[in-house]
């Protein structure tokens, strides 16, 4: 006999780079939605389909033969139509050939930026609450993640704690507007603040703005309108959040020459590049403007309804000012804490949302849960419902 049969096969024990990353809270919510058989307000994605139009632009492409690799910084006639974008908003001109690539969703895009410029001693200033793949990301590269808390309350930057964060090894500083999970977004005021602090600086900023075409209130304040900060920016959009594509997992950066060299360097060895049909078929579709300048007023329809649906009961809602979430002050109406009032509501009230202590990375709870309000009329009518006990 084989000798080598006799050996009882084992895999090699390893050590984590992720040793406190768990199973998250939207894995959790989401199954105890199904189980109770909830409306899931907690998932931050569309239960409606994106335009049909989009979809038959992929198919043409598809069934045209347009279905080998891409070049590596993506399709030229959909960087072309990026930049074009964001000169008509933002008045500031990026060079399709060497400043805008397209990626594989903003996580890509974050982790690839961070991986292009962080290092092991390098620190990188993180906002709470936050999107969760900032801080693994910058600890995947070396770095330390640098967790400063946004104004409790009014999730508004703490200049005073982000300038005594900022240090010798501060690589970067993360900023999200408009804001997950909050709905705010930053002020002018802001904008001059961050570009005041970091003028003495190398400071990059990775600014994440996948929410750019969900502003309610006056425009949304791209780092890409301030030439000062522009250049040192990383602007990260996603076209999965603003055509109704989640699931698509494309998105795209644009920065100056210099970064955008970097991020490339990285970008391609760690995707090369982003599948060929669904770029063709957005560079069409994009070629209508319309279709991101109407999602302002189609998510304030739905963020007006919801809000008036929960107007009477005792949750108090907080300003949403942009992204397509709702939070709420749920303390009128339970005296549990944001998880177990997250918990309760799944499995009692039939509605599941998000504890915003999950989006810390110390569990700071201020007894506020959000809503994804992206949801279909009927499905946002029957959470209305359920939620008018409360
Ligand atoms: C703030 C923020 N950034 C990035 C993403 C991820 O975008 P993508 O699906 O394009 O990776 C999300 C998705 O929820 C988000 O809320």
């Amino acid at each position: 006999m084989n000798d080598r049969l006799a050996v009882t096969p084992r895999t090699p024990e390893v050590r984590s780079r992720l040793p406190t990353v768990g199973t998250t809270i939207f894995t959790v919510m989401s199954a105890l939605a199904q189980e109770h058989d909830a409306v899931n307000l907690g998932q931050g994605f569309p239960d409606f389909g994106c335009d049909p139009a989009l979809i038959d632009a992929v198919d043409a492409a598809m069934r045209s033969g347009l279905n080998q690799y891409p070049p590596m910084t993506g399709l030229p006639i959909l960087r072309e139509r990026i930049a074009a974008k964001i000169e008509a908003l933002y008045g500031a001109r990026y060079d399709p050939v060497t400043e805008i690539t397209v990626t594989a969703g903003a996580t890509q895009a974050i982790i690839t930026a961070v991986l292009a410029l962080v290092g092991p001693g390098d620190e990188v200033i993180i906002l709470d609450p936050c999107y969760d793949s900032y801080a693994p990301s910058v600890t995947l590269a070396g770095g330390r993640p640098v967790h400063v808390p946004l104004t409790p309350r009014t999730f508004a930057p703490d200049w005073e704690r982000i300038a005594a964060a900022l240090s010798p090894q501060t690589r970067a500083i993360v900023v999200n507007s408009p804001h997950n999970p909050s709905g705010t977004v930053w002020s002018e005021a802001d904008l001059v603040q961050l570009a005041e602090l970091l003028r003495p600086t190398d400071v990059v900023v990775i600014s994440d703005e996948v929410y750019e075409h969900m502003v309610f209130e006056g425009e949304h304040r791209s780092m890409a309108r301030t030439p000062e900060l522009a250049a040192r920016s990383i602007v990260v959009s996603s076209f999965g959040k603003t055509y109704h594509v989640t699931g698509w997992k494309i998105a795209y950066v644009a920065a100056p020459a210099l970064l955008s060299a970097e991020f490339r360097k990285v970008h391609q060895f760690n995707v090369f590049t982003v599948n060929t049909p669904m770029q063709h078929g957005i560079a069409t579709f994009m070629a209508e403007p319309r279709h991101h300048l109407e999602l302002p007023a189609f998510y304030r329809v739905k963020r007006d309804r919801f809000r008036a649906a929960l107007a009477p009961t005792r949750l108090k809602l907080l300003p949403c000012e942009g992204t397509y979430f709702q939070c709420v002050d749920f303390s009128a109406a339970s005296g549990l804490g944001d998880i177990d009032f997250c918990r309760w509501l799944t499995t009692e009230v039939g509605v599941a949302a998000i504890p915003i202590s999950a989006f810390y990375v110390d569990g700071f709870d201020e007894r506020i849960a959000r809503f994804c309000f992206a949801k279909k009329d009927e499905t946002l009518a029957l959470a209305a419902e359920r939620l008018a006990r409360l």
